[in-house]
């Protein structure tokens, strides 16, 4: 194997991720400061890219060499057809998605340079989401890890439970992850079917967290208070911000993973699936501890800051040339 690709070989041998969730279209303006109501701001650079959550988790797992597919609706609008073509060409599979004629969602994404925040207006116009039939024409057994984003909790729900009904007959099980914000209450069944459960900080105002260490024995309190023999005891991860990710172990022990600041700030969009995904990776395709799979990911995910996209993250992996 040519030496640029060294990194690509941990993944052999492991089967493909499955990442179900969006693709949207992500419209970026990075500015110096946050524009002001009624006035004309100039950008410092502008551009547009594939974004959603689950899509970019699985670039973020690609770059790392892992065999990834994406699970989602996809648009057969003529101006997704970019990001269907990007996909195809990282390797990333989308053959088993189902297509809808409707224009693919889009979100509006302002990065503020000075305060290193990213504010983000989703707009989804009710672009359909995967069934539980679409979902259950997957060959299952391709899959070692299966990561939603709980986008629709009902819908997720019901496709976790085929997940395990297919785990209760096999020896190697799929993995099940989620990710969530959105509705703590209509969320939180998700968690008896996983065994990594990533929280974020969107959550904290209608939880009332005010640190993810709050948020971590808050989430905590609630599993201890759940009634059946066989529900899944997930593996917390409370996702605050670059600097505050806050880890609930099994045995209800609290953990920081160690926080990195970025060298320089250029974007921060996507940084929590460069968490997730440097997670996964770790876990999955390197069979790290929890704990090393934390520090790995918060590095990646402030590694990724230094520089617009997710095509950087996997040069940390190439050994320094002497
Ligand atoms: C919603 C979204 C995407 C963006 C991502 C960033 O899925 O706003 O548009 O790429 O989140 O985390």
């Amino acid at each position: 194997m040519d030496e640029p690709n060294r990194k690509l070989s941990w993944a052999v041998g492991k089967k493909t991720v499955l990442c179900v969730g969006y693709s949207v279209i992500d419209c970026i303006t990075i500015v110096r400061r946050f524009p002001r109501i009624d006035e004309i701001e100039r950008g410092v650079k502008g551009y547009w890219q594939r974004g959603g959550n689950a899509a970019n988790t699985c670039t973020v797992l690609r770059n790392l060499g892992v065999d990834v597919e994406f699970f989602g609706v996809l648009s057969t609008s003529p101006m997704f057809s970019i990001m269907l073509h990007d996909m195809k060409v990282r390797g990333i599979k989308i053959d088993n998605c189902p297509r809808s004629n409707q224009d693919p969602p889009f979100s509006s994404v302002i990065v503020n340079k000075s305060s290193g925040t990213c504010t983000i207006v989703n707009c989804n116009n009710s672009f359909p989401y995967p069934s539980l039939e679409d979902f259950k024409k997957l060959d299952l057994s391709k899959y070692g890890w299966i990561h939603f984003r709980g986008n629709r909790p009902e819908i997720t729900f019901e496709m976790m439970q085929a997940v395990e009904a297919y785990n209760a007959t096999q020896t190697e099980k799929i993995v099940i992850s989620v990710d969530m914000d959105g509705s703590f209450k209509e969320h939180w069944p998700l968690v008896d079917y996983c065994e990594y459960a990533f929280f974020y900080r969107q959550l904290a105002d209608q939880q009332q967290w005010k640190s993810p260490r709050q948020a971590c024995n808050s989430i905590d309190e609630h599993l201890a208070m759940r009634f059946g023999i066989n529900l899944k005891r997930p593996l917390v991860v409370v996702l605050w911000n670059l600097q505050k990710v806050g880890i609930m172990d099994h045995n209800s022990d609290y953990h920081r993973p160690t926080a990195y600041r970025p060298k320089k700030f250029v974007d921060s969009l996507g940084a929590t699936e460069v968490f997730i995904g440097a997670f996964i990776y770790a876990v999955y395709v390197r069979e790290r501890s929890h704990h090393i799979a934390a520090n790995f990911a918060n590095l990646m995910a402030s590694y990724k800051c230094i520089k617009c996209g997710f095509d950087h993250i996997s040069d940390i992996l190439m050994a320094p040339v002497l």
